[in-house]
């Protein structure tokens, strides 16, 4: 199945909210995304995507088969951070499985890196989820260490696992696609 990833359509919020309307997911997440998620939830979304700085948020759909799969999105930090940025991921989960986050997380580290100053991307997933690890894994990103009792998410305190990359790091095995 070809994958890409692309610019946010409005025509997306249909498969938005059908693919994030979901705990599995959503449990996996920082707070602050309603549940139930609706459709205009997702238009809300994608609006203030396409609306916001494009030198401070670098927000893709991704696809899979031509279909809404999931979202990826890059965050410029401020103050003296600056030069760093913050990464996020979901996959809706009939995608699950298929390296689809790490084509996604490699693309738009890619696309990142080659169009801005930034330095560094970093991702915090809890420290149970070895899959999202693994993606970042796959995806160049070291280890830095433990941030215990990090969060509090559904009532449980949580630890996280601090990854980054750095525009000079390499990916093992990553072959960009040709334009
Ligand atoms: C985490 C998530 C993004 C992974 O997406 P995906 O497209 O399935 O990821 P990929 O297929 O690219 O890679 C998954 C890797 O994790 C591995 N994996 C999956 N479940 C695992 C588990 N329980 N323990 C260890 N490894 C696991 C897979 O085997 C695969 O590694 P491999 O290629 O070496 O076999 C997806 O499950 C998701 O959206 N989860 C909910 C939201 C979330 O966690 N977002 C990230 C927040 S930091």
């Amino acid at each position: 199945m070809d994958f890409a990833i692309r610019q946010w359509h409005m025509e997306d919020a249909a498969p938005l909210a059908e693919l994030l309307n979901n705990r599995h997911i959503l449990d996996n997440l920082r707070d602050g995304i309603p549940y139930p998620y609706t459709e205009e939830d997702a238009r809300a979304f994608i609006r203030e995507m396409l609306e916001a700085d494009p030198d401070q948020t670098f927000p893709y759909a991704i696809t899979a088969g031509g279909r809404l799969a999931g979202s990826i999105g890059i965050y410029r930090c401020g103050n003296i951070h600056f030069r760093t940025a913050e990464l996020g991921y979901y996959i809706g989960e009939a995608y699950w499985g298929m390296g689809l986050a790490t084509y996604a997380v490699q693309q738009a580290c890619a696309d990142v890196f080659a169009r801005t100053d930034i330095l560094r991307i970093f991702a915090e997933p809890f420290s149970y989820n070895a899959a999202s690890c693994r993606v970042l894994e796959k995806s160049g990103f070291q280890y830095e260490g433990l941030l215990r009792s990090n969060a509090v998410k559904n009532g449980k305190i949580l630890d996280m696992k601090m990854y980054a990359r750095l525009k000079q790091d390499s990916v093992p095995g990553y072959l960009p696609p040709q334009p």
